[in-house]
């Protein structure tokens, strides 16, 4: 198979590529596409085959369920079994966005798509180019983010060609996602919700709506959602996260620290604001490992708004987390 790479205006999705897209997803095909987060690897909600076939192409195990896309609220009532009140207070203020909201499944919903849970992770994004898609091939879209198992999710069409060449018939480049990390994933099944993935959408965002919220706690020894379980988003290199005081001297320390050894050492500086960081990050954790860097210094964010969800990133993929004040 080779890998067809369709350029589409971002702005005004051109309606002839966009229907050759859909033809593939119609057909039982994969797609990779943008979203306003990161691309994702789209199939038929409806088609096993194809379901089955996404966990195949990512290396993805079998119990990490996948999120459904839709265009259309109405598609809620095919997809879940109940969809509380406060489902629809998020939807109205929240999509389409980068906002996952777990729900009861509908009987109709194969188990491959939520990898046999009794629950179903469901999101409208906002990239025209997604929600065109969507509408265009006439189902709701299961698509995980676009990256093989344990990759940096792709945020750039060429990232999803490193990691799918000649083994998926398209991919959509949209240009850089805007966010550039992933969704939040809340869960709305349990009597207070519970965030298990934070993200670009806040927990005093959803606060101001649901009033109070939980983040669900690594600590906990089963994770509730399975994704969690997975380290994740790491390049090759080895991630050094600098947390507490007096930062930069002491990044400066670990950096000599590693030059000493012949290391090859890239920093990346949280100087810029979070916004672009987080757009970024992946792209730089996949850019330092083409260049074949052994060790990235990470200086840590503060841990709020969408700071949390960087620093979640970060702590996931990070091998070592050194607090500055314990070494000076
Ligand atoms: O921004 C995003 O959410 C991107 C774009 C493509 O939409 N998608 C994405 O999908 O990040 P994925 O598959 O990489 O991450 C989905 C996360 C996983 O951690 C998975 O375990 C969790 O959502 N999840 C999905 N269904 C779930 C369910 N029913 N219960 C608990 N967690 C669920
Ligand atoms: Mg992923």
């Amino acid at each position: 198979m080779i890998t067809k790479i369709l350029k589409i205006n971002a702005k005004k999705p051109e309606t002839s590529k966009i229907k050759q897209a859909a033809k593939i997803i119609k057909d039982g095909g994969l797609v990779a596409f943008p979203t306003e987060t990161v691309y994702g690897l789209g199939a038929n909600i409806f088609n096993e085959k194809s379901l089955r076939n996404i966990y195949k192409t990512k290396g993805r195990p079998y119990d990490n369920p996948l999120i459904v896309h839709v265009a259309d609220l109405k598609d809620l009532n095919v997809l879940a079994k109940q969809i509380p009140k406060s489902m629809f207070k998020l939807t109205k203020k929240f999509w389409p966005g980068p906002l996952t909201i777990i729900v009861k499944k509908s009987e109709k919903i194969s188990k491959i798509a939520t990898a046999g849970l009794n629950t179903i992770a469901i999101r409208m994004p906002s990239n025209k180019i997604a929600l065109s898609l969507i509408r265009t091939s006439g189902t709701p879209i299961a698509a995980p983010s676009a990256n093989k198992f344990t990759k940096p999710s792709p945020t750039l069409a060429r990232h999803v060609l490193e990691d799918f060449k000649n083994k998926i018939p398209l991919i959509i480049d949209g240009g850089q996602t805007k966010i550039g990390l992933e969704s939040t994933v809340l869960d709305l099944t349990s009597k207070i919700p519970i965030i298990l993935r934070p993200g670009k959408i806040t927990k005093e965002n959803l606060e101001k709506i649901l009033g109070k919220v939980r983040v669900h706690s690594h600590k906990n020894k089963k994770p509730k959602s399975p994704g969690m379980k997975y380290k994740h988003y790491s390049p090759n290199a080895k991630i050094v996260l600098v947390c507490g005081k007096n930062i930069k001297a002491q990044i400066s320390n670990i950096k000599n620290h590693y030059l000493r050894q012949n290391k090859k050492v890239a920093i990346i500086w949280a100087d810029k604001n979070v916004e672009t960081l987080s757009k970024n990050l992946f792209k730089k954790f996949r850019e330092f490992d083409n260049k074949k860097i052994d060790i990235i210094i990470v200086e840590s964010v503060p841990e709020k708004g969408l700071g949390a969800a960087l620093m979640n990133r970060i702590k996931k993929a990070a091998s070592e987390i050194i607090n500055a004040e314990d070494r000076s």
